[in-house]
């Protein structure tokens, strides 16, 4: 079978065990990087949803300006300022979440067929996006027109990027799509300063409230470097006119923080402290679930390596036997145990590199994590056992 073919049929056997078990109750799943439905505002939603449905013209339900609103792109805007970016509203755009956002700046900063400067190990929909657009991921900054990081925390590995990595990011005079998606997750206190503040001219900026609020509601934004925001936003035009007006009314409501409608340049000041306190208590919510993890895996996978994550909703964790992925998936599963496979994070799924996998403790009750991890040392060994191992070609 040909190399392309069989990746493709490996990537299709990994998502069908993984929709197996999610689907399946029964089973402890660590995979998909899913927030805690536990720490979704459900009561504030819901009552900022009936003020957004009272509100006289009701916008949440109007066809609204593709930049999204003026009230969510300040509040953006002066986040990004405390953290050392100067940035006014009119420089941000709403996204259907951060996924759009890289979307549009893959398309104006990576010319089609060119090389896309990664991580080793990164995000799967991005992986997903370069061989839609028939970009080229290489590891080298050298050459490459543009480079996609997560320098605040970077998924799935849970740390952000060295100062020297960094550096190089700011010195190699490429575009960077730089992607905070869990830059607000970072468990020591408030995030690092972003590379947009630093190179305003050649960074795309992607964030979303998807990871510190909710995923349904489908609010990330982008900031563009100044000369690409028009071509941005006629993107974003084409590509659905505008960010949900409803989920942004709903986020603009809570974000007010009361049942009074507020002018949108108040929105800043005002949200700005119930939302440090949301996140100060989010940190500690994850901050404690991956101990939890990690001493879980420490003591029934103890030949599994990992670093302790500095923030986000995972660790990344390797071992040196030469698994089959879908053998140790289809196992782990008929445990009762899912996790995300380390080729989904991989451009080359046969690169010889160990075996490794993603946990993600975010959605996990803590009380299951020791008997997950003990059901997954149980698919490892039979995965070992039973011959799974096999070389890599
Ligand atoms: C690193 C990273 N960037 C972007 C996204 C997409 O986020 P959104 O839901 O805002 O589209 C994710 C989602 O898992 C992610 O992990």
């Amino acid at each position: 079978m040909a190399p392309a073919r069989r990746t493709h049929d490996a990537r299709q056997t990994l998502e069908h065990l993984l929709r197996e078990a999610a689907a399946n109750e029964k089973v402890i799943g660590f995979a998909g990087g899913l927030p805690s439905e536990k720490l979704f505002p459900r009561s504030r939603l819901a009552r900022a949803f009936v003020r957004a449905m009272a509100r006289a013209g009701a916008p949440g339900l109007q066809y609204g300006w593709a930049e999204g609103s003026v009230g969510l792109r300040a509040f953006f805007a002066e986040r990004l300022g405390r953290r050392g970016a100067q940035v006014t509203a009119d420089d941000v755009i709403v996204t259907s979440g951060a996924q759009q956002a890289i979307a549009i700046a893959l398309q104006l900063a990576a010319p089609r067929g060119g090389r896309v400067a990664l991580d080793d190990d990164t995000y799967p929909a991005l992986l997903d996006l370069l061989r839609a657009r028939g970009l080229r991921p290489v590891s080298t900054l050298d050459a490459a027109p543009c480079a996609y990081a997560m320098p605040a925390i970077a998924n799935p590995c849970g740390h952000g990027a060295s100062p020297s990595r960094r550096r190089d990011l700011l010195d190699s005079g490429a575009f960077v799509v730089e992607d905070d998606a869990y830059a607000d997750l970072h468990f020591a206190g408030p995030p690092p300063p972003p590379l947009l503040a630093q190179a305003r001219e050649r960074v795309f900026h992607v964030g979303t409230l998807s990871k510190i609020l909710c995923p349904g509601l489908r609010i990330g934004w982008l900031v563009p470097p100044p000369i690409f925001r028009e071509r941005a936003l006629a993107l974003k035009q084409g590509a659905d006119l505008q960010a949900s007006s409803l989920g942004q009314a709903v986020v603009e409501d809570y974000l007010s923080g009361s049942g009074v409608r507020r002018a949108s340049s108040s929105l800043a000041g005002n949200g700005r402290l119930d939302f440090d306190a949301r996140l100060v208590r989010l940190r500690t919510f994850y901050r404690r679930r991956a101990e939890t993890l990690a001493q879980a895996i420490a003591c029934h996978l103890p030949s599994w390596r990992f670093a302790f994550p500095e923030g986000g909703f995972a660790i990344w964790a390797s071992t040196e036997e030469r698994l089959d992925e879908a053998g140790f998936l289809a196992a782990a599963v008929e445990e009762g145990v899912s996790f995300d496979p380390g080729s989904q994070f991989r451009a080359d799924s046969r690169d010889g590199r160990p075996t490794a996998l993603r946990l993600c403790f975010s959605s996990v009750n803590p009380v299951k994590v020791d008997e997950g991890m003990r059901r997954l040392a149980r698919a490892f060994r039979r995965a070992v056992r039973r011959g799974a191992a096999t070389p890599r070609s």
